[in-house]
Protein backbone atom coordinates (compact mmCIF):
# COMPACT_ATOMS: atom_id res chain seq x y z
CA UNK A 1 0.00 0.00 0.00
CA UNK A 2 1.15 3.61 -0.34
CA UNK A 3 -0.08 6.50 0.64
CA UNK A 4 0.24 9.72 -1.07
CA UNK A 5 0.07 13.11 -0.25
CA UNK A 6 0.72 16.35 -2.37
CA UNK A 7 3.77 18.15 -3.07
CA UNK A 8 5.51 20.60 -0.28
CA UNK A 9 3.35 18.77 2.18
CA UNK A 10 5.54 18.84 5.42
CA UNK A 11 6.46 15.31 7.42
CA UNK A 12 7.53 15.94 10.99
CA UNK A 13 7.20 15.08 14.96
CA UNK A 14 6.45 17.65 17.37
CA UNK A 15 7.78 17.95 21.20
CA UNK A 16 7.44 20.69 23.84
CA UNK A 17 10.31 22.15 26.10
CA UNK A 18 8.69 21.37 29.16
CA UNK A 19 8.08 17.72 28.37
CA UNK A 20 12.01 17.43 26.87
CA UNK A 21 14.57 19.47 28.10
CA UNK A 22 15.58 18.92 31.57
CA UNK A 23 16.98 15.59 32.55
CA UNK A 24 20.67 15.87 31.14
CA UNK A 25 22.86 18.55 33.11
CA UNK A 26 22.08 21.82 35.59
CA UNK A 27 21.29 23.82 33.11
CA UNK A 28 19.18 21.92 31.51
CA UNK A 29 16.99 21.84 34.91
CA UNK A 30 15.20 25.08 34.96
CA UNK A 31 12.62 25.87 38.55
CA UNK A 32 11.20 28.25 37.46
CA UNK A 33 8.06 27.65 35.76
CA UNK A 34 4.26 26.95 37.47
CA UNK A 35 4.66 23.33 35.83
CA UNK A 36 7.88 22.86 37.50
CA UNK A 37 6.50 24.24 41.18
CA UNK A 38 3.56 21.94 40.32
CA UNK A 39 4.47 18.52 39.51
CA UNK A 40 7.43 19.06 42.44
CA UNK A 41 4.72 20.15 45.14
CA UNK A 42 5.12 17.35 47.72
CA UNK A 43 1.35 18.60 48.81
CA UNK A 44 -0.16 18.13 45.31
CA UNK A 45 1.67 14.91 44.89
CA UNK A 46 0.17 13.36 47.92
CA UNK A 47 -3.42 14.97 47.25
CA UNK A 48 -3.00 12.52 43.88
CA UNK A 49 -3.14 15.63 41.37
CA UNK A 50 -0.17 14.78 39.50
CA UNK A 51 1.59 11.40 39.43
CA UNK A 52 5.16 12.57 41.39
CA UNK A 53 7.61 12.48 38.71
CA UNK A 54 9.82 14.96 38.27
CA UNK A 55 10.20 16.60 34.86
CA UNK A 56 13.99 17.39 35.95
CA UNK A 57 14.67 13.31 35.61
CA UNK A 58 13.99 13.54 31.83
CA UNK A 59 14.87 13.34 28.01
CA UNK A 60 17.67 16.11 28.48
CA UNK A 61 17.00 17.68 24.95
CA UNK A 62 18.37 20.43 26.11
CA UNK A 63 21.95 19.22 25.45
CA UNK A 64 20.65 16.33 23.41
CA UNK A 65 19.17 18.55 20.76
CA UNK A 66 21.59 17.53 18.06
CA UNK A 67 21.62 13.70 18.79
CA UNK A 68 17.53 14.18 18.67
CA UNK A 69 16.99 16.02 15.30
CA UNK A 70 19.21 13.88 13.62
CA UNK A 71 16.31 11.39 14.53
CA UNK A 72 13.86 13.14 13.54
CA UNK A 73 15.56 14.00 10.21
CA UNK A 74 16.55 10.30 9.58
CA UNK A 75 12.62 9.41 9.92
CA UNK A 76 12.28 11.18 6.26
CA UNK A 77 10.95 14.16 8.10
CA UNK A 78 11.63 17.92 6.96
CA UNK A 79 10.03 19.46 9.62
CA UNK A 80 10.09 19.78 13.20
CA UNK A 81 7.37 21.56 15.68
CA UNK A 82 9.09 22.46 19.26
CA UNK A 83 8.60 25.28 21.53
CA UNK A 84 10.32 27.79 23.52
CA UNK A 85 9.99 27.94 27.53
CA UNK A 86 8.98 31.69 28.29
CA UNK A 87 10.38 31.37 31.73
CA UNK A 88 13.51 30.56 30.77
CA UNK A 89 13.82 33.81 28.46
CA UNK A 90 12.12 35.78 30.74
CA UNK A 91 12.64 34.28 34.25
CA UNK A 92 12.10 37.85 35.74
CA UNK A 93 9.08 39.94 35.65
CA UNK A 94 8.83 42.05 32.65
CA UNK A 95 5.70 44.36 33.53
CA UNK A 96 8.01 47.45 34.27
CA UNK A 97 8.92 47.07 30.72
CA UNK A 98 6.84 50.02 29.09
CA UNK A 99 4.55 48.83 26.15
CA UNK A 100 1.74 50.90 24.91
CA UNK A 101 -1.34 49.00 24.91
CA UNK A 102 -5.09 49.83 23.55
CA UNK A 103 -7.86 48.51 25.95
CA UNK A 104 -11.38 48.23 25.40
CA UNK A 105 -13.92 49.52 28.37
CA UNK A 106 -13.18 46.58 30.55
CA UNK A 107 -9.44 47.26 30.37
CA UNK A 108 -8.75 44.41 28.41
CA UNK A 109 -5.58 44.74 25.94
CA UNK A 110 -6.46 45.29 22.02
CA UNK A 111 -3.30 46.04 20.69
CA UNK A 112 0.67 46.28 21.41
CA UNK A 113 2.79 48.94 20.29
CA UNK A 114 6.61 49.25 21.82
CA UNK A 115 7.80 52.53 22.58
CA UNK A 116 11.60 53.80 21.47
CA UNK A 117 12.85 51.91 25.23
CA UNK A 118 10.66 48.48 25.30
CA UNK A 119 13.09 46.47 23.01
CA UNK A 120 16.15 47.40 25.39
CA UNK A 121 14.37 46.87 28.34
CA UNK A 122 13.50 43.38 27.16
CA UNK A 123 17.50 42.91 26.48
CA UNK A 124 18.15 43.84 29.43
CA UNK A 125 15.73 41.53 31.43
CA UNK A 126 16.23 38.77 29.16
CA UNK A 127 18.46 35.56 29.79
CA UNK A 128 21.10 35.78 26.87
CA UNK A 129 22.03 32.31 27.69
CA UNK A 130 18.70 30.87 27.08
CA UNK A 131 17.76 32.88 23.67
CA UNK A 132 21.35 31.67 22.32
CA UNK A 133 20.65 28.59 22.99
CA UNK A 134 16.95 28.38 21.45
CA UNK A 135 19.01 30.15 18.21
CA UNK A 136 21.28 27.28 18.16
CA UNK A 137 18.79 25.04 18.23
CA UNK A 138 17.61 26.55 15.47
CA UNK A 139 20.55 26.62 13.26
CA UNK A 140 20.98 23.29 13.65
CA UNK A 141 17.58 22.15 13.00
CA UNK A 142 18.30 24.09 9.53
CA UNK A 143 21.79 23.08 9.40
CA UNK A 144 20.45 19.19 8.67
CA UNK A 145 17.18 20.44 6.75
CA UNK A 146 14.55 20.05 9.44
CA UNK A 147 12.23 23.38 9.00
CA UNK A 148 11.28 24.93 12.39
CA UNK A 149 7.61 25.16 13.52
CA UNK A 150 7.90 26.97 17.02
CA UNK A 151 5.19 27.38 19.89
CA UNK A 152 5.82 30.46 21.48
CA UNK A 153 3.47 29.25 24.23
CA UNK A 154 3.27 25.51 25.33
CA UNK A 155 1.50 25.33 28.84
CA UNK A 156 4.13 26.76 31.25
CA UNK A 157 4.10 30.11 32.78
CA UNK A 158 6.72 31.95 34.67
CA UNK A 159 6.24 31.19 38.36
CA UNK A 160 6.10 35.91 38.25
CA UNK A 161 2.70 35.02 36.72
CA UNK A 162 1.47 32.00 38.20
CA UNK A 163 1.73 30.46 42.09
CA UNK A 164 -0.26 27.14 41.09
CA UNK A 165 -0.63 25.93 44.11
CA UNK A 166 -1.44 28.99 46.16
CA UNK A 167 -4.04 29.55 43.80
CA UNK A 168 -5.39 25.74 44.30
CA UNK A 169 -5.30 25.97 48.15
CA UNK A 170 -6.45 29.65 48.26
CA UNK A 171 -7.22 31.39 44.81
CA UNK A 172 -8.84 34.37 46.43
CA UNK A 173 -5.88 35.88 48.46
CA UNK A 174 -3.16 34.76 45.78
CA UNK A 175 -1.30 37.49 43.78
CA UNK A 176 -0.07 35.60 40.77
CA UNK A 177 -3.01 33.82 39.32
CA UNK A 178 -1.95 32.86 35.70
CA UNK A 179 -4.35 33.18 32.83
CA UNK A 180 -6.79 34.40 35.15
CA UNK A 181 -5.05 38.04 35.09
CA UNK A 182 -4.74 40.73 32.64
CA UNK A 183 -1.19 40.89 33.21
CA UNK A 184 -0.53 37.67 31.92
CA UNK A 185 -2.05 38.33 28.69
CA UNK A 186 -0.23 42.03 28.51
CA UNK A 187 3.23 40.18 29.54
CA UNK A 188 2.62 37.55 26.79
CA UNK A 189 2.54 40.41 24.15
CA UNK A 190 5.95 41.72 25.60
CA UNK A 191 7.08 37.68 25.40
CA UNK A 192 5.73 37.50 21.92
CA UNK A 193 7.51 40.83 20.62
CA UNK A 194 10.15 40.15 22.29
CA UNK A 195 10.77 36.69 20.22
CA UNK A 196 10.02 38.29 17.20
CA UNK A 197 12.35 40.82 17.06
CA UNK A 198 15.53 38.00 18.13
CA UNK A 199 14.25 34.85 16.80
CA UNK A 200 11.08 35.72 14.57
CA UNK A 201 12.57 35.37 11.07
CA UNK A 202 14.71 32.55 12.01
CA UNK A 203 11.71 30.25 12.32
CA UNK A 204 9.99 28.66 9.46
CA UNK A 205 6.33 28.76 10.60
CA UNK A 206 4.89 30.20 14.25
CA UNK A 207 1.95 28.89 16.38
CA UNK A 208 0.79 31.38 19.34
CA UNK A 209 -0.66 29.27 21.69
CA UNK A 210 -0.95 25.42 21.85
CA UNK A 211 -4.70 24.07 23.12
CA UNK A 212 -5.91 27.05 24.90
CA UNK A 213 -9.04 25.01 25.81
CA UNK A 214 -7.12 22.35 27.30
CA UNK A 215 -5.58 24.62 29.81
CA UNK A 216 -8.84 26.05 30.70
CA UNK A 217 -10.49 22.44 30.79
CA UNK A 218 -7.43 20.50 32.36
CA UNK A 219 -6.58 23.17 34.80
CA UNK A 220 -10.23 24.62 35.89
CA UNK A 221 -13.11 22.12 35.08
CA UNK A 222 -11.72 18.96 35.52
CA UNK A 223 -8.45 20.15 37.64
CA UNK A 224 -8.90 17.23 40.13
CA UNK A 225 -9.03 14.68 37.72
CA UNK A 226 -6.28 15.69 34.39
CA UNK A 227 -4.30 17.29 37.46
CA UNK A 228 -3.30 20.12 35.50
CA UNK A 229 -2.13 22.99 37.49
CA UNK A 230 -3.64 25.14 39.20
CA UNK A 231 -6.08 21.85 39.74
CA UNK A 232 -9.84 23.67 40.05
CA UNK A 233 -13.35 22.70 38.99
CA UNK A 234 -15.14 25.98 38.36
CA UNK A 235 -16.45 26.89 34.62
CA UNK A 236 -16.60 30.22 35.25
CA UNK A 237 -12.81 30.82 35.80
CA UNK A 238 -12.42 28.38 32.81
CA UNK A 239 -14.01 30.64 30.22
CA UNK A 240 -12.20 33.56 31.84
CA UNK A 241 -9.51 31.95 31.20
CA UNK A 242 -10.34 31.19 27.78
CA UNK A 243 -10.92 34.83 27.30
CA UNK A 244 -7.89 35.93 27.80
CA UNK A 245 -6.00 33.03 25.90
CA UNK A 246 -7.82 34.40 23.28
CA UNK A 247 -6.81 38.31 23.44
CA UNK A 248 -3.04 36.98 24.09
CA UNK A 249 -3.72 34.80 20.92
CA UNK A 250 -5.20 38.39 19.03
CA UNK A 251 -1.65 39.96 20.19
CA UNK A 252 0.74 37.14 19.94
CA UNK A 253 -0.54 36.44 16.50
CA UNK A 254 -0.30 40.85 15.56
CA UNK A 255 3.21 41.04 17.10
CA UNK A 256 4.81 38.05 15.06
CA UNK A 257 2.52 38.59 11.77
CA UNK A 258 4.06 42.30 11.96
CA UNK A 259 7.76 41.76 12.91
CA UNK A 260 8.36 38.49 11.26
CA UNK A 261 6.32 37.97 8.33
CA UNK A 262 6.14 34.46 8.97
CA UNK A 263 3.24 32.00 8.85
CA UNK A 264 1.29 32.40 12.29
CA UNK A 265 -1.50 30.08 13.24
CA UNK A 266 -3.08 28.92 16.21
CA UNK A 267 -3.69 25.20 17.80
CA UNK A 268 -6.56 23.42 19.18
CA UNK A 269 -7.19 19.72 20.14
CA UNK A 270 -10.66 18.36 19.01
CA UNK A 271 -12.25 15.54 19.71
CA UNK A 272 -14.64 13.78 17.49
CA UNK A 273 -17.85 13.93 19.52
CA UNK A 274 -19.73 11.24 18.22
CA UNK A 275 -23.66 10.74 19.36
CA UNK A 276 -23.98 7.27 20.44
CA UNK A 277 -27.54 7.28 18.28
CA UNK A 278 -29.02 9.27 15.91
CA UNK A 279 -31.27 10.64 18.07
CA UNK A 280 -32.33 14.23 18.75
CA UNK A 281 -30.91 14.59 22.38
CA UNK A 282 -27.89 12.47 21.65
CA UNK A 283 -26.93 15.01 18.21
CA UNK A 284 -27.83 18.06 20.61
CA UNK A 285 -25.54 17.28 23.24
CA UNK A 286 -22.17 16.21 21.44
CA UNK A 287 -23.19 19.57 19.38
CA UNK A 288 -22.88 21.47 22.13
CA UNK A 289 -20.18 19.60 24.11
CA UNK A 290 -18.10 20.56 20.22
CA UNK A 291 -18.84 24.09 20.33
CA UNK A 292 -18.14 24.54 23.95
CA UNK A 293 -14.99 22.53 23.70
CA UNK A 294 -13.75 23.61 20.42
CA UNK A 295 -15.83 26.26 18.48
CA UNK A 296 -16.13 28.75 21.30
CA UNK A 297 -12.39 29.41 21.63
CA UNK A 298 -12.05 29.70 17.79
CA UNK A 299 -14.57 31.95 17.47
CA UNK A 300 -13.25 34.24 20.14
CA UNK A 301 -9.64 33.63 19.21
CA UNK A 302 -9.70 33.96 15.07
CA UNK A 303 -13.21 36.36 14.65
CA UNK A 304 -13.28 38.19 18.14
CA UNK A 305 -16.47 36.57 18.75
CA UNK A 306 -17.13 35.67 22.56
CA UNK A 307 -20.20 34.19 23.55
CA UNK A 308 -20.14 34.94 27.01
CA UNK A 309 -23.12 33.83 28.81
CA UNK A 310 -22.72 30.15 26.70
CA UNK A 311 -26.45 30.72 25.29
CA UNK A 312 -24.35 28.69 21.71
CA UNK A 313 -24.26 31.99 19.65
CA UNK A 314 -21.42 35.20 20.01
CA UNK A 315 -23.04 37.91 21.85
CA UNK A 316 -20.27 40.19 21.91
CA UNK A 317 -18.07 40.86 18.58
CA UNK A 318 -15.13 43.00 18.95
CA UNK A 319 -13.46 44.34 15.72
CA UNK A 320 -10.13 44.23 14.12
CA UNK A 321 -9.66 41.42 16.24
CA UNK A 322 -7.68 37.87 16.38
CA UNK A 323 -7.38 35.87 12.81
CA UNK A 324 -4.76 33.32 11.80
CA UNK A 325 -2.62 31.91 8.84
CA UNK A 326 -3.90 28.25 9.97
CA UNK A 327 -5.20 26.31 12.46
CA UNK A 328 -3.30 23.54 13.98
CA UNK A 329 -5.39 20.46 14.66
CA UNK A 330 -4.11 18.21 17.26
CA UNK A 331 -6.61 14.85 16.86
CA UNK A 332 -6.26 11.93 19.04
CA UNK A 333 -9.52 10.52 19.89
CA UNK A 334 -13.64 10.09 19.74
CA UNK A 335 -16.17 10.84 22.82
CA UNK A 336 -18.65 8.73 22.54
CA UNK A 337 -21.45 10.71 23.86
CA UNK A 338 -25.75 10.56 25.04
CA UNK A 339 -28.05 12.46 26.82
CA UNK A 340 -28.50 11.40 30.20
CA UNK A 341 -30.85 12.27 32.56
CA UNK A 342 -28.41 11.03 35.80
CA UNK A 343 -25.60 12.36 34.50
CA UNK A 344 -23.79 15.76 34.25
CA UNK A 345 -20.92 15.85 32.37
CA UNK A 346 -18.09 18.86 34.01
CA UNK A 347 -21.14 19.23 36.54
CA UNK A 348 -23.45 20.82 34.10
CA UNK A 349 -24.01 19.29 30.18
CA UNK A 350 -26.43 16.49 30.70
CA UNK A 351 -24.12 14.52 28.95
CA UNK A 352 -22.75 11.01 29.18
CA UNK A 353 -19.23 10.07 28.10
CA UNK A 354 -19.11 6.21 26.90
CA UNK A 355 -15.91 4.18 27.57
CA UNK A 356 -13.20 3.31 25.03
CA UNK A 357 -13.62 0.23 22.45
CA UNK A 358 -10.31 0.59 21.40
CA UNK A 359 -8.31 2.01 24.25
CA UNK A 360 -4.91 3.23 24.37
CA UNK A 361 -3.02 3.17 27.74
CA UNK A 362 -4.83 6.42 28.99
CA UNK A 363 -7.96 4.95 28.03
CA UNK A 364 -8.64 7.25 25.04
CA UNK A 365 -10.69 5.75 22.28
CA UNK A 366 -8.62 5.18 19.46
CA UNK A 367 -11.10 6.01 15.78
CA UNK A 368 -8.67 7.48 12.90
CA UNK A 369 -12.55 7.59 10.83
CA UNK A 370 -13.05 10.44 13.41
CA UNK A 371 -10.42 12.13 11.77
CA UNK A 372 -12.11 13.71 8.62
CA UNK A 373 -15.85 14.82 9.71
CA UNK A 374 -13.15 16.99 12.60
CA UNK A 375 -11.01 18.21 9.88
CA UNK A 376 -14.26 18.96 7.30
CA UNK A 377 -15.90 20.47 10.35
CA UNK A 378 -13.36 22.88 11.23
CA UNK A 379 -12.30 24.07 7.37
CA UNK A 380 -15.92 24.39 6.54
CA UNK A 381 -16.78 26.71 9.72
CA UNK A 382 -13.07 28.40 9.38
CA UNK A 383 -11.53 28.39 5.46
CA UNK A 384 -8.27 27.95 6.65
CA UNK A 385 -5.70 25.89 5.88
CA UNK A 386 -4.72 23.28 8.09
CA UNK A 387 -1.78 21.33 9.73
CA UNK A 388 -2.12 18.20 11.84
CA UNK A 389 0.11 19.39 14.70
CA UNK A 390 -0.63 16.36 16.94
CA UNK A 391 -1.54 13.07 16.43
CA UNK A 392 -0.23 9.97 18.47
CA UNK A 393 -1.03 7.37 20.75
CA UNK A 394 0.46 5.85 24.29
CA UNK A 395 1.18 2.64 23.70
CA UNK A 396 4.04 1.22 26.08
CA UNK A 397 4.48 -1.66 24.21
CA UNK A 398 4.20 -0.33 20.65
CA UNK A 399 1.14 -2.95 19.76
CA UNK A 400 -1.34 -0.20 18.23
CA UNK A 401 0.52 2.40 17.26
CA UNK A 402 1.93 1.36 13.49
CA UNK A 403 -2.13 0.61 13.18
CA UNK A 404 -2.55 4.13 14.44
CA UNK A 405 -0.36 5.86 12.05
CA UNK A 406 -1.46 4.34 9.27
CA UNK A 407 -4.96 4.31 9.56
CA UNK A 408 -4.98 8.14 10.47
CA UNK A 409 -2.63 8.95 7.20
CA UNK A 410 -5.68 7.16 5.52
CA UNK A 411 -8.06 8.98 7.00
CA UNK A 412 -6.05 12.12 6.37
CA UNK A 413 -5.38 11.27 2.87
CA UNK A 414 -8.99 11.03 1.87
CA UNK A 415 -10.30 14.49 3.98
CA UNK A 416 -7.58 15.95 1.29
CA UNK A 417 -8.07 14.20 -1.71
CA UNK A 418 -12.19 13.82 -0.93
CA UNK A 419 -13.16 16.34 1.20
CA UNK A 420 -10.42 19.19 -0.11
CA UNK A 421 -9.39 19.73 3.21
CA UNK A 422 -6.47 22.08 2.82
CA UNK A 423 -4.09 20.00 4.87
CA UNK A 424 -0.77 21.11 4.84
CA UNK A 425 1.11 19.17 7.03
CA UNK A 426 1.53 16.42 9.46
CA UNK A 427 3.54 16.03 12.74
CA UNK A 428 3.64 12.59 15.08
CA UNK A 429 3.27 13.25 19.04
CA UNK A 430 5.74 12.78 19.21
CA UNK A 431 9.74 11.40 18.62
CA UNK A 432 10.10 9.93 22.01
CA UNK A 433 8.93 9.45 25.14
CA UNK A 434 8.50 12.65 27.36
CA UNK A 435 7.06 13.92 30.70
CA UNK A 436 3.25 13.42 30.24
CA UNK A 437 2.36 16.42 32.43
CA UNK A 438 0.02 15.33 35.08
CA UNK A 439 0.91 11.32 34.44
CA UNK A 440 4.60 12.18 34.15
CA UNK A 441 6.79 9.24 32.49
CA UNK A 442 4.19 6.20 32.65
CA UNK A 443 2.52 7.43 29.63
CA UNK A 444 4.57 6.92 25.98
CA UNK A 445 3.74 8.39 23.14
CA UNK A 446 7.29 8.27 21.23
CA UNK A 447 8.48 6.87 18.00
CA UNK A 448 11.83 6.29 20.21
CA UNK A 449 11.62 4.83 23.79
CA UNK A 450 13.98 6.43 26.21
CA UNK A 451 16.10 4.83 28.85
CA UNK A 452 15.80 7.85 31.32
CA UNK A 453 18.70 6.35 33.33
CA UNK A 454 21.06 6.39 30.40
CA UNK A 455 18.98 9.02 28.02
CA UNK A 456 19.54 6.51 25.48
CA UNK A 457 16.81 6.52 22.58
CA UNK A 458 15.88 3.53 21.17
CA UNK A 459 13.51 3.12 17.94
CA UNK A 460 10.50 1.19 18.03
CA UNK A 461 8.88 -0.88 15.18
CA UNK A 462 6.34 0.99 14.46
CA UNK A 463 9.06 4.29 13.51
CA UNK A 464 9.70 2.20 10.61
CA UNK A 465 6.43 2.42 9.54
CA UNK A 466 6.04 6.37 9.73
CA UNK A 467 9.73 6.71 7.76
CA UNK A 468 8.51 4.65 5.13
CA UNK A 469 5.25 7.03 5.15
CA UNK A 470 7.31 10.01 5.08
CA UNK A 471 10.80 8.71 2.58
CA UNK A 472 7.49 8.08 0.56
CA UNK A 473 8.07 3.76 0.42
CA UNK A 474 5.56 1.85 0.01
CA UNK A 475 4.13 0.02 3.58
CA UNK A 476 2.48 -3.49 4.15
C1 LIG B 1 -0.51 18.20 24.22
C2 LIG B 1 0.78 17.44 24.47
C3 LIG B 1 0.47 16.13 25.17
C4 LIG B 1 -0.44 15.32 24.27
C5 LIG B 1 -0.81 13.94 24.84
C6 LIG B 1 -1.60 17.32 23.66
O1 LIG B 1 -2.84 17.81 24.03
O2 LIG B 1 -0.27 19.30 23.40
O3 LIG B 1 1.62 18.26 25.23
O4 LIG B 1 1.60 15.43 25.52
O5 LIG B 1 -1.63 16.01 24.10
O6 LIG B 1 -1.54 14.06 25.99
Amino acid sequence: MELKFPKGFSWGTAISAFQTEMGSSEASNFGGTDWFEWTNSEEIIKEGLVSGDKPQEGDGFWDLYEEDMRLAKSLGNDSLRMSIEWARIFSDDTSAVDGQFKRNEKGEPLSFSPTGTTLSQLKSTANRDALDHYKKMIDYAHSIGLKVFMTLYHWPLPLWLHRPVKCHRDLDNAKERGWLDIKTVEEFAKYSYFVSETLGTKVDAWETINEPEVIATNGYVFGKSAGFPPGLENIPLAFRVERNLAFAHNLGFRTLKKYTGKEVGIGTAPPYFEPVTGGEKDREVANTARYLNNEWILNAALRGEFDNNLSGTPDEKIANFGGSDYIGIDYYTRMRVEYSEEELYAGALPMKVLPCEDCNDFKWDIYAEGMRPVLKWIYDRFQLPLYILENGIADSNDQKRKRYIVDHLKALQEAIEIDKVPVKGYFHWTLFDNFEWASGYSMKFGLYEVDYRTKERRKRNSAETYERICKGLPID
